[in-house]
C-alpha cells in the first residue's frame, strides 16, 4: 500500500518496486481514505508519506497503532531528510523504518523486503500462537469432559448397589447446582457444587451389602421423613437400628476422608459427603452441627437428596406426588433444612422438575 499526496512519487515507488518484483499494489493520494483502505485490503506493508493535506501521515500511523490487528504492520515512512522531530515521533509510534525522498530504488526494494520478512515472520507467530490457543483450548475441553466422567463414574460406583440407573447422582448434582446459582452464588463454586454434590454417598462403597441392602430396612432419618406417607399395603418398613445404624453413618466419615486431600474441588466434595446428613437444628451426624455451622455445600446437599430421596421410586416405596415432597420438605424447615436453602430450592423449582423429567431413572444415564 502506498499513500502520498502526490501521485508522481506514488507511481515511482510503484515502478520501482514492480522492477524488483513486487505485484499487487494498493495506492491512494487520498489520505483521508487510507485507514478505510488499509482495513479494507490488509497490506503486507504501508509506504507512508507524513506531509499530506486532510489526514497527515503521524496521525494515520497512531490510529494504526491504536488497533491490535495493526501493531505489527511494518509501515515505512517517506520523509524528507531535514524532519528530525517528525521522525523521532514517528519512531516513538512505532514506525518500522524511514526513506528519504526523493526515495532512491537502490534502498527502496531491500528496504521492503527487509520489512516484508520481518511481517512474515510475525505472520507465522500469530498463526503458531492461535493454533497453540485452539490445541489449548481442545485439551482443555477433554479434561473437564474427563474429569466430569471420572467424578460420575466413582459417584456412580457408589450408589450402583441401591440405585441401579445412576441417575440419582446426576440428579441431586444438578438441583445443587441450581439451589446454588438461586442463593447468587459465584459461578465457579455453582459449577463446582453440581459436580461435589454427586459424590454425596461415595462413602456408602465401604458399607457391607447385608447392611445396605437389608431387605424392608432404610436410614432411620429418610424414616421419620416418609413414616406418614408409607402405603398401608405396601411392603413394611422399618428403621435400621442398633449397629447397623453406626455402620451406615460411616458412610459420611469414609466418603469425606476419600476426598479430603485432593483439589479445591475434592476439598468441596468431602465437606458434601461429611455434612450432608447434618440437620439444621443441630439434630445430624456426625457432628450435630446447627445453623451455619454447618457448610453451606452441606446444607444445599441436604435438600437437594432429600427432595431426590422422597421424589423417586426405591426398593421399599414409591415415589411420592410432588407437592407431597414440597409439604414434607416444607414441614422440615429449620429443623432438617436451612430455611434460606429452602426458599432457593422453592425458587429453582421449576428447573428442579426439568431436570427430573431429562434424568428420569428409566432413562439411559449419562454422565452429567
Ligand atoms: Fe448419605
Ligand atoms: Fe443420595
Amino acid at each position: 500500500m502506498i499513500v502520498d499526496d502526490e501521485i508522481a512519487n506514488v507511481l515511482v515507488a510503484k515502478k520501482h518496486l514492480e522492477q524488483a518484483g513486487y505485484s499487487s499494489f494498493e495506492m491512494t493520494t487520498d489520505s483521508s481514505v487510507a485507514l478505510n483502505l488499509i482495513c479494507a485490503n490488509r497490506p503486507d506493508v504501508v509506504l507512508l508519506d507524513i506531509n499530506m493535506p486532510e489526514v497527515d501521515g503521524i496521525t494515520i500511523l497512531r490510529q494504526l497503532r491504536e488497533r491490535a490487528e495493526f501493531r505489527h504492520l511494518p509501515v515505512l515512512i517517506l520523509t524528507a531528510n531535514s524532519e528530525a522531530e517528525v521522525k523521532l515521533k514517528c519512531l516513538d509510534l512505532g514506525a518500522t523504518d524511514f526513506l528519504v525522498k526523493p526515495v532512491d530504488p537502490m534502498e527502496l526494494a531491500p528496504r521492503v523486503r527487509n520489512a516484508l520478512l520481518t511481517k512474515s515472520f510475525q505472520d507465522q507467530l500469530q498463526k503458531h500462537a492461535s493454533q497453540l490457543e485452539e490445541k489449548v483450548q481442545q485439551r482443555t475441553q477433554d479434561l473437564e469432559r474427563s474429569r466430569r466422567e471420572v467424578i460420575y463414574c466413582l459417584a456412580r460406583a457408589a450408589e450402583l448397589r441401591d440405585n441401579d440407573t445412576g441417575n440419582h447422582v446426576i440428579r441431586v448434582g444438578r438441583f445443587a447446582g441450581l439451589i446454588a446459582d438461586q442463593l447468587d452464588l459465584p459461578n465457579w463454586y455453582v459449577e463446582d457444587v453440581e459436580l461435589a454434590a454427586q459424590l454425596h454417598d461415595v462413602g456408602k462403597i465401604a458399607v457391607p451389602d447385608a447392611i445396605l441392602l437389608k431387605p424392608g430396612r432404610i436410614e432411620p432419618e429418610e424414616f421419620e421423613l416418609i413414616k406418614n406417607h408409607l402405603r398401608k399395603d405396601g411392603p413394611s418398613i422399618e428403621p435400621h437400628c442398633g449397629d447397623d445404624v453406626q455402620t451406615m453413618r460411616k458412610h459420611v466419615e469414609i466418603g469425606s476422608k476419600m476426598l479430603q486431600d485432593g483439589s479445591s474441588l475434592m476439598r468441596l466434595a468431602a465437606s458434601i459427603a461429611m455434612t450432608h446428613h447434618e440437620n439444621f437444628d443441630g439434630s445430624g451426624y456426625p457432628m450435630g452441627l446447627a445453623g451455619e455451622a454447618i457448610p453451606l455445600e452441606g446444607r444445599i446437599t441436604a435438600v437437594a437428596d432429600a427432595y431426590d430421596a422422597l421424589a423417586s421410586d426405591r426398593s421399599y416405596k414409591q415415589a411420592l406426588p410432588r407437592a407431597t415432597c414440597f409439604e414434607i420438605l416444607e414441614q422440615q424447615r429449620g429443623k432438617h433444612f436451612d430455611p434460606a436453602v429452602l426458599d432457593a430450592f422453592f425458587r429453582a423449582s421449576r428447573d428442579i422438575v426439568q431436570v427430573q423429567v431429562e434424568f428420569m431413572d428409566f432413562c439411559t444415564p449419562t454422565p452429567a
